[in-house]
């Protein structure tokens, strides 16, 4: 999938120009099976080496050579380096992995024409670098800048590269006759190929995933989450359906008639109508002939979004999915009632569940249990079984309880209803609400506190200290919390 940016500003390169370095960003691919054996032209060939020479290196020591392999007695010679290494390695492994790691093609040595070692001399520049005196590995580092200016390029020449590191580096020394002060840092696999996979071949072999970026990125400091990112994750979504061959979309809240931007040809399936093995069929079905799929679900899959039941038919059948979070309904009607769901003295948990129905739930997660809490507590899912809520949420919640009834939060056609556990009953009756409405309960809901403010947290407390700010006057640091 390409995706570009917009951006108005006057140095970024064209649309074009921009769609088709993120497309060789994307759609560079680590390649082993599928060489081809003609040969890249010099000319070609030369522009690689070109681009890898303008990579970024630290104090501009240039620190790269390059070892053109044509020769298939060299190339044979690296190979069995590389099925001893294979062996060792493998041996690592338990079954069923090392069957599983012994299957996977990881290298094109002989397939390819040409082999490509990429090296970093240390001593180039002289002892003292520029800017290497605090982190000795940074000529290696920038050796791998140029690897991957390379392998960009080929990308974008229709040339795929295959790097092969399963070598013991003494070996290819020998082979390649390597001086000892200079490091193998890359053995490349060159040549044009049948395809471009659309995934890595380990993720399409099940042996890892893509893990997710929000998991990877730290707002400031280290294990901290990038909230902002959020707003990010919406236009992924976006990106996706709009890539899309097939949508499956909830159409019960969202209307077929809002997938703009979509591809003409993007086939769009309510899934209403269906249930989840036609779901899934359609999804592997699709994906198996190499289309794009997105399910399209309103609120976060992960709250009563059935995932775990539409992934697992995928993972077991190695089908590569991601899943783009949401904002669930209890954030979206805690918007729109614009309430706060942990307010200091008064609530800090929130319990997200459902009245028992037609689908059980478990024991000890009763709503008459949950409701001994008294926290902030939000229902899905019930609405037409308001009077046995509202019964067994008065085992643990006083009568004047507050409660917010919130239809269709964000839509057009959005309805608030705002009670009591004591009056809310009739207010549902009298709407006549059935459907798409959350329950939300407790006393973060109090009228009072929409216009006066008592219960304020420790995070802006003026006399508050934590590690941001210095409260006056100054508390002594025992007394001190987090203040979150
Ligand atoms: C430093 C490095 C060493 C690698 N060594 C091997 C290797 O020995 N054999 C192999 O099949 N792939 C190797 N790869 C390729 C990775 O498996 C591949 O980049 C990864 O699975 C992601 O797939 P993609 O490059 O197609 O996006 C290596 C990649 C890097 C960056």
């Amino acid at each position: 999938m390409s995706v570009v940016p917009g951006t108005g500003e006057a140095h970024a390169l064209s649309a074009d120009e921009r769609r088709g370095v993120y497309r060789a960003i994307y759609e560079r691919r680590d390649v082993r099976a599928q060489f081809r054996p003609d040969q890249i032209p010099d000319e070609v060939f030369a522009r690689l080496l070109q681009a890898a020479h303008h990579a970024p290196s630290v104090g501009f020591m240039q620190p790269w050579n390059f070892i053109v392999i044509r020769d298939r007695g060299v190339r044979a010679a690296v190979r069995d380096g590389f099925l001893r290494e294979r062996a060792r390695a493998a041996a690592r492994y338990d079954e069923p992995r090392r069957s599983q790691f012994l299957a996977l093609k990881l290298e094109g040595i002989l397939d390819a024409p040409l082999n490509l070692c990429v090296t970093c001399d240390p001593t180039r520049g002289g002892p003292h670098v520029l800017g290497r005196s605090a982190i000795r590995e940074t000529d290696v580092y920038s050796t791998c800048c140029a690897v991957e200016n390379f392998w960009l390029a080929a990308r974008a020449e229709g040339i795929g590269v295959g790097w092969v590191s399963i070598v013991q580096p003494d070996e290819l020394r020998r082979i390649l006759e390597i001086p000892e002060s200079v490091i193998a840092v890359a053995y490349l696999c060159v040549g044009y190929v049948s395809d471009f996979s659309d995934t890595p071949d380990l993720e399409r072999a099940g042996w890892r995933h893509r893990l997710a970026l929000a998991e990877l990125v730290f707002a400031d400091r280290w294990g901290r989450p990038e909230t902002r990112l959020g707003a990010a994750f919406a236009a992924r979504a976006k990106r996706v359906i709009d890539a899309a061959d097939l949508i499956i979309y909830t159409g019960s809240l969202l209307g077929g008639d809002g997938f703009r931007d979509v591809k003409p040809t993007a086939k769009l399936v309510d899934s209403a109508g269906l249930h989840l093995e036609q779901i899934v069929d359609l999804m592997k079905a699709a994906a198996l002939d190499g289309q794009v799929v997105a399910r399209v679900h309103d609120g976060d899959p992960a709250i009563f979004g059935a995932l775990s039941e539409q992934a697992a038919p995928l993972e077991a059948a190695g089908i590569p999915f991601e899943v783009v979070p949401g904002v669930t309904a209890a954030l979206s009607a805690a918007a729109a009632l614009k309430a706060e769901l942990t307010i200091p003295e008064l609530s800090q948990t929130v319990i997200l569940t459902r009245m028992e129905g037609r689908t059980p739930v478990p024991d000890g997660e009763k709503l008459r249990d949950l409701a001994r809490h008294r926290a902030t507590l939000v229902l899905y899912l019930s609405i037409v079984l308001m009077d046995r809520v509202v019964g067994e949420l008065r085992e643990g919640y006083p009568d004047d309880t507050p409660v917010a009834v919130v239809q269709r939060a964000w839509c057009p056609d959005q309805v608030i209803l705002r009670g009591t556990l004591a009056d809310i009953v009739g207010q549902v009756k009298a709407a006549k609400m059935r459907a798409q409405a959350l329950i939300m309960v407790g006393p973060v809901f109090r009228d009072d506190l929409r216009q006066t403010w008592d219960k304020k947290s420790k995070l802006y407390d003026a006399e508050f200290s934590h590690g941001f700010r210095r409260g006056t006057p100054r508390r002594d640091a025992a007394s001190a919390d987090d203040g979150t």
